[in-house]
């Protein structure tokens, strides 16, 4: 058997989208707060003000983890809970709760992966131009060091930021996500600054904790052309290049993709000497998140990339309630591309999973589709293992149904359902499966 003992499995999950209590305990509102407070940015107007409350409810989640086999757990820490204004004044009550949540973990035999930075930029620093003012890196790093201080100890696994692409992507030019900017002018500042702080932070993990495994997550999806023709296939290119080499490339010390996207020469204005050294960093690991392929075609008015993504839908193909195609072999594709860079040491597949529409009966949840989406997917991960390719673990996206962004909580991914008027929980057949497969695979040596 080539899976072993030293194969994680587990589930991921990202603060905002669980934790509610916004207002609590001295927290302070970050740029989520204020965009899904504000009418007309998200489904139905739907904010996690209170979500799955996992802020109170995290002992009895975790009970539902362990009871579940589920050994690995990636969460994030909201910067805003631990250092209110971002800057200076730290909030004890916050770090009471992730030193709550991280024992709680350990004492359950789950090993806490955390991810530094899942979206949730401080309000105040957004105020004072967020990604795009240079003084974010500084921010940032100290809100590291404050990480590092005080759950250092006892975290292993550190991950910086989480999808550095769609934060900035569609945060910062799209402006569907917090904080609702848009354009190059605002774009090119955010991706620049995030990704020296993805590098900067990783220093941090290894100077307080150099035997601690530091990682960060891309965000990527398996890029094939509409058709044959030159110039789709150069608009596969291109996306490909947007998608899944932007961030990472400049990470392992080659620069971004200037070569394949011209626009991204606008990042020059932006550089200060040495920043080309201080972009890279030796991670131990990379996390890559994949759900689906996207199919590129050539597109004459498509502003910078020249190119459009043909919808599932539009190619006759049930989507899942995001959109997206189910294509398991993507995830096989993106694990050979990322590893064939010299740099990448081991990946971990950090999020996979997908929404499709759940129904409670007598108490239960056939999602007998998601059940077939993940045993496709890891079946393409191990198949990649199998291949050589050095994937030593796989996270669900997500333990428990939560607030997917602008989409609010119409698009379900969990392993456990959740009525959010009650707050109860009811672990889905999903969920059981995971524990046997979990179980199956440790007991296989
Ligand atoms: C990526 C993000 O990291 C996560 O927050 C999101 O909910 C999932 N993908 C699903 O879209």
């Amino acid at each position: 058997m080539s899976q072993s003992n030293d194969f994680y499995w587990g589930t991921s999950v990202a603060a905002y989208q669980i934790e509610g209590a916004w207002q609590e305990d001295g927290k302070g509102l970050s740029v989520w707060d204020a965009f899904s407070n504000k009418k007309g940015n998200t489904y139905l107007n739907q904010t996690a003000n209170v979500s799955c409350d996992f802020y109170h409810r995290y002992e009895a989640d975790l009970d539902i983890m362990q009871s579940l086999g589920i050994r690995h757990f990636r969460f994030s820490i909201a910067w805003s809970r631990i250092i209110p204004q971002g800057t200076g004044h730290v909030n004890q009550k916050g770090i009471d709760f992730y030193n709550r949540l991280i024992d709680s973990c350990i004492k359950r035999g789950i090993e806490p992966w955390v991810t530094l930075y899942h979206w949730d930029l401080p309000h105040v620093l957004e105020q004072k131009g967020g990604w795009t003012n240079r003084h974010v890196v500084d921010w940032f790093k100290d809100y590291s060091e404050i990480c590092l201080k005080h759950f250092g100890d006892r975290v292993k696994y550190w991950m910086i930021l989480n999808e550095p692409m769609v934060f900035t992507g569609a945060g910062y030019f799209l402006g569907i996500h917090a904080p609702g900017k848009r354009w190059l002018k605002n774009f090119i500042p955010a991706m620049h600054h995030a990704a020296l702080c993805q590098a900067e932070g990783a220093r941090i993990v290894k100077h307080y904790q150099p035997q601690a495994q530091v990682g960060t997550t891309f965000s990527c999806s398996y890029v094939t052309p509409f058709s044959n023709s030159p110039r789709d296939v150069q608009a596969a290119q291109r996306v490909d290049a947007l998608l899944n080499r932007l961030y990472i490339e400049p990470s392992l010390g080659m620069g971004y993709p200037v070569k394949d996207l011209p626009f991204l020469n606008r990042v020059e204005k932006y550089f200060r000497n040495g920043d080309e050294k201080l972009l890279s960093f030796e991670y131990d690991f990379i996390g890559i998140q994949n759900y689906t392929r996207e199919v590129a075609k050539y597109s004459w008015w498509m502003p910078f990339v020249n190119a459009d993504l043909v919808k599932a839908a539009n190619r006759g193909i049930e989507p899942t309630l995001m959109g997206w195609e189910v294509y398991p072999e993507c995830i096989y594709q993106m694990l050979h591309k990322f590893a064939s860079y010299p740099g990448v040491k081991k990946i971990f597949v950090t999020e996979n999973g997908a929404a499709f529409p759940d129904k409670v009966e007598n108490n239960r949840v056939h999602d007998t589709k998601r059940t077939q989406y993940l045993k496709d997917h890891i079946a393409q991960v191990l198949r990649a293992r199998e291949e050589g390719i050095r994937v030593d673990g796989y996270f669900v996206w997500t333990f428990m149904d939560n607030f997917e962004w602008a989409e609010g909580y119409r698009p379900r991914f969990g392993l456990v359902h959740i009525d959010f008027d009650t707050q109860q929980r009811i672990i889905k057949d999903s969920g059981y499966w995971y524990r046997d497969w979990i179980s199956q695979q440790t007991t296989i040596l």
